[in-house]
């Protein structure tokens, strides 16, 4: 009987609880979609104007037909005069408002598709952005240099960017500056990237893409455009060749490892192109498309196995003596 009982009592509690769980997960979509509607760039801007606009609409469509329902459902005998009543609300309620907002709502929306397809400035540049599994490649082909994971960008102009898959389909999101974008292998799309005011955006992949399609995330950093050309400066200079005897040493490590096979560091032989270009290594803020923050230690530890903090990315183990690996990261963080 005991046992029994056991099984019929947890009911209720689970009843108590739904309500509250229904108000949590609204308050998780909500905060997931919260980037979105927080727009800093014209592009978002006005897709958060259209998300506004059939939210309202729609919800106020939802309040009148919960009060005609509710009213219908009181009035049980309504008599002749209440029958002409109905016939016109059917008409009118049911076919001919309802056909006056869908076709409003999708003039608005062709209206903003239309505006979205053309670029909010004359483009200052092209960068061409190529997803992989699970990262991002971005060439700034006008100035002949690649970054991995981050775009910049200078503020209050527009950048035009360039969308292609090196493998399966991706798709390029900047919540908080335009809508999702497919990239896939066989075609190049485009967008246009344009924030109002200088600060760091998160990008993501937002196409199933495999195991690790959510590690697969980039950041937009826009700079005032003094800084974005002091950026631009930099990152056209080819590293030297290290006079700091342990910077030496650690290159001549790094470009005698099997490295060298997937990764570039312009200026050296190291030219591969399965992984990330690292010339600029130190100067970005996250390792593995957002997978940990570019710190000594982090690096070590994604150097010795990646794969214990994004498993299935393509980066092999590579098991190094200590003062290798130290002298190793001493170089990568002069790549500045
Ligand atoms: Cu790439 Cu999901």
């Amino acid at each position: 009987m005991r046992h029994l009982h056991a099984h019929r009592n947890p009911k209720p509690a689970q009843q108590r609880i739904l309500p509250y769980a229904c108000l949590l997960s609204l308050l998780a979509f909500t905060g997931c979609q919260a980037r979105a509607l927080n727009p800093a760039g014209p592009a978002a801007s006005a897709i958060a104007s259209l998300w506004w606009v059939m939210f309202i609409t729609s919800t106020l469509v939802f309040i009148v037909v919960m009060v005609a329902l509710a009213l219908a459902l009181r009035r049980r005998d309504v008599g002749d005069r209440g029958r002409g009543l109905s016939r016109s609300l059917v008409t009118y309620g049911g076919a001919i408002v309802p056909g006056i907002i869908v076709v409003g709502l999708m003039i608005y929306n062709t209206y903003i598709t239309v505006q979205l397809e053309e670029p909010p400035d004359t483009p200052v540049t092209t960068v061409r952005a190529m997803a992989h599994q699970f990262w991002w490649d971005f060439e700034y082909v006008d100035y002949g240099f690649r970054t991995a994971n981050e775009i910049h960008i200078p503020a209050g102009q527009s950048v035009m960017v360039q969308l292609a898959s090196d493998d399966v389909i991706h798709a390029f999101w900047v919540p908080q500056l335009h809508g999702k974008r497919d990239m896939t292998p066989d075609h190049v799309g485009q967008i246009w990237l344009q924030a109002d005011e200088p600060g760091t955006y998160q990008g993501l992949c937002a196409e199933f893409c495999g195991m690790q399609h959510a590690k697969m995330q980039f950041l937009v950093i826009a700079h005032e455009p003094e800084d974005y050309q002091a950026w631009l400066e930099q990152h056209q200079v080819i590293p030297p060749v290290p006079e700091d005897p342990r910077v030496f040493r650690g290159q001549q490590i790094f470009l005698g490892s099997e490295c060298v096979y997937c990764h570039t560091v312009r200026g050296t032989n190291a030219t591969g192109t399965l992984g990330p270009d690292l010339t600029n290594l130190a100067s970005r803020r996250d390792l593995g498309a957002g997978t940990l923050p570019n710190t000594r230690g982090h690096l070590a530890g994604w150097i010795i196995d990646s794969q214990q903090f994004k498993p299935g990315n393509l980066m092999p183990p590579s098991p190094m003596d200590g003062q290798d690996l130290l002298d190793m990261l001493i170089y990568l963080e002069s790549l500045r």
